[in-house]
């Protein structure tokens, strides 16, 4: 009977210390991934910088806080059952208060929950009555890319949006293949694009910056290389930007660029892209009028610079395996024009 004692003692202590590494295993793994998230807090939920993203964040630390009390409290009574089983070394006592403990157990989960329902039900429904105002902005997303109109201005352009700061613009939204999702973390919830169908959301930015966004719905294969920017700029800056974007594309400016032009428009190129003031009419792609003045390529995959952008013309299948455009041969003078025309682009 001893002996059987004894080893019951080791394997409890055993198992204990297996629980307690168990534990911290989880909190270390916990700490990491909120070290993880606040390391790319580019594109933080939690770190709102418009009015609806603020709504959500609230509704996320309720959430969190939550969470966080039911851990402690249910990881205390783990310890304390574990560690009166060792005391106990077994004998079988009947726990003190059990019939309390499920009654409070059952009490304190409706509380909880029930918590959590209103205030997920308040937030949708305040961010449901947002009526959408402002300067009006339509997003159709395509595999895999962001198309961005301004009606109002006659202004197309592509992965880039910009708004004033500190005013709500209105985006309508729909796709022409499957459905997407348009999600910037740090300005607003995420809502779908849908082929044959709208989508209204508002987007307010308090703070001037570039926010990241990206699909938030599987739609293929690059599905996680269909980034795009919204940038917040103050009114003047915002007045400039559209007043550029709704002029035709520059002129060639000299030989090299011309030159540059003529291989645009005999090349592929045209059957796809538009360059306004230009016969490359399509809209099939990105609209390239004012290309030069994005700061990514290929939907927020790559920096816009002379390099990544020959890479991109010659072998965009490597960069982005499964996207529409294929790669363009052209000899090595006929291409340096090329990027120097789309660069003239701004
Ligand atoms: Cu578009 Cu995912």
């Amino acid at each position: 009977m001893p002996r059987r004692g004894a080893r019951r003692s080791t394997a409890s202590f055993t198992s204990t210390r297996h629980l307690v590494r168990a534990m911290l295993l989880l909190m270390t793994g916990a700490v990491a991934l909120g070290a993880a998230a606040s390391a790319y807090a580019q594109q933080s939920m939690l770190d709102p910088k418009g009015p609806n993203a603020q709504r959500i964040a609230n509704l996320s630390w309720l959430l969190i806080g939550l969470g966080t009390i039911v851990f402690v409290v249910v990881m205390a009574f783990v310890l304390i059952a574990v560690f009166r089983q060792r005391r106990d070394d077994g004998t079988e006592d009947e726990a003190p208060g059990g019939q309390r403990f499920i009654v409070g157990g059952v009490l304190a989960s409706v509380a909880i929950l029930t918590i959590v329902l209103v205030g997920t039900f308040w937030t949708l429904a305040v961010l449901a009555d947002d009526e959408p105002s402002g300067i009006a902005i339509h997003v159709v997303g395509h595999q895999f890319w962001w198309e961005v109109r301004y009606p109002d201005y006659g202004v197309v352009t592509a992965n880039e949006i910009h708004i004033p700061v500190g005013e709500p613009v209105r985006l309508t939204m729909t796709s022409t293949d499957v459905i997407h999702s348009f999600w910037v973390p740090e300005l607003t919830g995420k809502l779908d694009l849908n082929p044959n169908d709208t989508n209204v959301l508002t987007l307010q930015a308090d703070q001037a910056g570039t926010y990241r966004g990206q699909c938030a719905e599987f739609c293929g294969l690059q599905h996680a290389l269909m980034a795009f920017h919204v940038v917040a700029e103050t009114p003047d800056e915002f007045a400039a930007w559209m007043t550029r974007q709704a002029q035709p594309a520059a002129e060639p400016s000299n030989e090299i660029i011309v030159r540059g032009q003529e291989v645009f428009l005999s090349a592929a190129c045209v059957y796809c892209h538009r360059v306004g003031g230009t016969n490359a009419e399509a809209n099939v792609g990105p609209d390239l009028t004012h290309f030069a003045s994005r700061q990514y390529i290929a939907a927020g995959t790559i920096e816009n610079n002379r390099g990544n952008l020959a890479g991109w013309i010659v072998d965009p299948q490597a960069i982005k395996p499964g996207n529409l455009m294929p790669g363009i041969d052209l000899p090595p003078e006929d291409l340096q024009a090329l990027l120097s025309y789309l660069e003239s682009l701004e």
